[in-house]
Parts: C-alpha cells; structure tokens; sequence
C-alpha cells in the first residue's frame, strides 16, 4: 500500500476479485458505480470485477470504449459522459477505469467534468498504466491537434493494481511499460536503476508467468516504481511551469522530447508510447555525452538497460528536418522555447532550454541514434 496526499495505491496480486472490498473502503457514501473499461480488457477482468462490486453492495452498471489511443477522443468522452447520465450517477456516485491509459486518461476526465466532479477508481492493467498513467491525476484526451491536448488534473479515490494482469498483456505493451520503467529508474537514483536493470537481466519477456511472483518479484519493481513517481508528483501537483529544478514534474518528461515527435511524424502508428520513449531517453542520453553533460561510463549504462528490451522499432529511415521541425511544436514547450530533460549521471537530470543546445550537435545526435 502506497499513501498519496489524498489517495492509496493499493498492490496485491490477484486483488481483483476482492474490488468490491476496496472499493466500499475508499468510497464510503457511494450507491451507483459505472466501470468504463474496452471489450479486451472487459472480457479477461470485467466479470470478476463486477461480481465483486456487487457482492459489496453497489449497484453495477458498466460502459465499454473502443481499444486504442484513438478512442481518447471528445466523441467516446460525450459517449461516456451521456452513459454516466443515463446509469443516474449523482455527486456521490463514482466511475471505475479498468484498462491501460487510454481507458483511465478518458475516464478520470470525464469523472473530473460530469457533475463537475464526481469520484472516480483506478484498476490500472498495463504496466505502463500501473507504474505511471494512474499516479499523478493527470486525465486527457486527444484532439486534433495533438495528444493529451484538453484534460485535467484530477486525483482517483483510490487505485487498485493486480500484477496477476500483465499475465495477459501482449509483449509489446510489456515493452513500452518497461520504457517507462528505465525512465524513471534513470531519472531517480542509483538503486531504482540497479533494481530495475538487475530485474530485466534476470526477466524473461516471453515468460512473464515465471515473474509475476517469486524470487525475481514484478510486484516489488511496479511497487518501488510507483513509490519514486507518487513522491515526484506530491512535490509539483501541478507541474509548476516556473520550477526547474531536478525534482520537478517536468523531470518525467525525460525521453519525451523526441518520442513524441517520432510518435507524430509516424502517425502513431509505427511506435507504442514507451517504444518512442525508449529511443527518445537513448537519445537524450546521447545529446547529454555530446555537451559533455554526461560521461561515457553512464552512457553505456543506460544505452545497456534500454537494449536489453530487444530491438526496438526501426528509425533508420526518419527524416531528421522532419523530426527537428516536430520537436520544435513540441507541446510541452514553455513560451516559446523547449525545454529539455537531460541527464548528468543516473539520479540527476537536467531540464535544459532548447536555445542552449546547438543545432548541429542535435542532429549529429539524433543521426547516430537513428541510424544504429
Ligand atoms: N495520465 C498520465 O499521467 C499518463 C502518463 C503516461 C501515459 N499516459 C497515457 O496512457 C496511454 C497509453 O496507455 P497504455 O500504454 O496503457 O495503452 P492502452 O490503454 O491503449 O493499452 C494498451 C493495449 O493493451 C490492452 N490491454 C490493457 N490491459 C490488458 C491486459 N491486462 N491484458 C491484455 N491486454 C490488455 C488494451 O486493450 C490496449 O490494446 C496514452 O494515451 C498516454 O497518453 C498518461
């Protein structure tokens, strides 16, 4: 059990079929419940989950929401927000997001806007969604004009994470969850790094049944994940814009820069969200060697816990123009200016204005990690 400012993160392998028990703890004036989750999910998890909801007393209802990032749109959100309307939810009422981060970014918004405001749980069931998307309170949809373009900021009543899920989770999205991982190993200190790297050593990615449990402990990484990220954000809620120092908010963004770039100049189609990630923090990383920021030895370091994912998808052919002209719209630019997460040595980033870093040493930098 992890404690937040006004939340708990709960971590226990097979806790789903007790979600009924959890949830009566952290919403005590609840009658109605809606689960917003997609049919992949719903089909593996839903009827346990609502079996148990029901067994603690709420009256169930559920909504399912197409599968893939595409559906984090203002159509499946006013879809949402109408089934929340006709299932009667009041003030006191409360959503449930089970699925990954499309589901819990589309649900916690919606949740924070209905009512103009009404509780809401997470079952988050990725990794990428245990360890990052559902600590924090950060909910969004897309637009057309980019990712996470309208949202909030709007805590969970609780959250509830069940390693015994990622059993079913396909390889790639383990991938793109444990890019995440690196990056906040990387970003955090010297022992979540080692942590992190000595478990990916030992762990299989075609076996995650071996490693949900015992020796090699998964619920002990996601725990300690959890624990640097809920520490990260109960210090900036926000992400204030002014702050700058290297435990501010923006210090998650590490890798980022240049993901969602590759993300936007691909269509979304090519990369997961952590695949583009993982190239992003090689690349940051190398950038940072390039002014002499970070040493060689490091280099190597965290190039090393990146390859030992595998191949990540192909770059060899991106235009670099293309990819600088998008990292210049990047959103999370401030005025007029992109601010970059770069890195010292493990445990210490560095947030650098883009103006500071020559054009010439970027695309050297992007060119060699591109092309290998
Ligand atoms: N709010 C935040 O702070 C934050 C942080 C990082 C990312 N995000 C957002 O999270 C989203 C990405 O989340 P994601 O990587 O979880 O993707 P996702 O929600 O699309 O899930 C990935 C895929 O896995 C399937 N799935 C989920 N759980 C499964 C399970 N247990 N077994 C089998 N299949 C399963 C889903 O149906 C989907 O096809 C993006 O929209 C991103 O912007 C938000």
């Amino acid at each position: 059990m992890i404690k937040l400012q006004d939340y708990e993160i709960e971590i226990r392998a097979n806790s789903l079929i007790s979600a009924g028990e959890w949830a009566r703890k952290c919403l005590s004036m609840t009658n109605r419940l809606l689960v917003v989750s997609n049919q992949k999910v719903f089909g593996l998890y839903g009827e346990a989950v609502i079996k148990s909801l029901r067994d603690a007393g709420f009256s169930v209802d559920f909504y399912l929401i197409g599968d893939g990032e595409r559906f984090k749109s203002f159509k499946t959100l006013e879809q949402t927000l109408a089934k929340m309307s006709e299932s009667r939810l009041t003030r006191t009422d409360a959503v449930i997001a089970l699925g990954g981060g499309v589901v819990g970014d589309l649900t916690g918004f919606a949740a924070s806007i209905y009512l103009r405001g009404i509780p809401f749980l997470q079952i988050p069931t990725t990794l990428l969604a245990m360890i990052d998307s559902s600590v924090g309170g950060k909910t969004a949809v897309n637009t057309k004009f980019g990712k996470n373009i309208v949202g909030s900021f709007y805590q969970p009543s609780g959250v509830l994470v069940d390693v015994n899920t990622l059993r079913t989770l396909p390889k790639r999205e383990l991938v793109s969850g444990f890019c995440e991982a690196i990056k906040q190993s990387i970003i955090s200190d010297v022992k979540l790094f080692d942590c992190t790297s000595t478990f990916l050593a030992k762990f299989s990615l075609n076996n995650v049944n071996s490693t949900v449990n015992g020796e090699n402990c998964l619920e002990d990484l996601i725990a300690k994940q959890i624990e640097f990220k809920a520490e990260i954000v109960g210090g900036d809620e926000k992400e204030d814009v002014e702050r700058n120092d290297c435990r501010s908010r923006k210090i998650l963004n590490f890798g980022h820069t240049i993901a969602h770039s590759l993300e936007k100049v691909t269509n979304y189609r090519r990369f997961k969200h952590g695949e583009a990630v993982g190239i992003g923090m090689l690349a940051a990383a190398e950038i940072s060697k390039n002014l002499e920021l970070l040493s060689s030895d490091e280099l190597l370091l965290i190039n090393g816990v990146i390859h030992r994912l595998g191949r990540l998808p192909k770059t060899s052919d991106l235009d670099i123009d293309e990819i600088m002209a998008a990292i210049a719209f990047d959103k999370k630019s401030v005025g007029n200016s992109v601010k970059w997460i770069l890195i010292e040595k493990i445990g210490v980033p560095r947030i650098v204005d883009g103006s500071k870093i020559p054009t010439n040493l970027l695309k050297k930098s992007l060119a060699k990690v591109f092309s290998s």
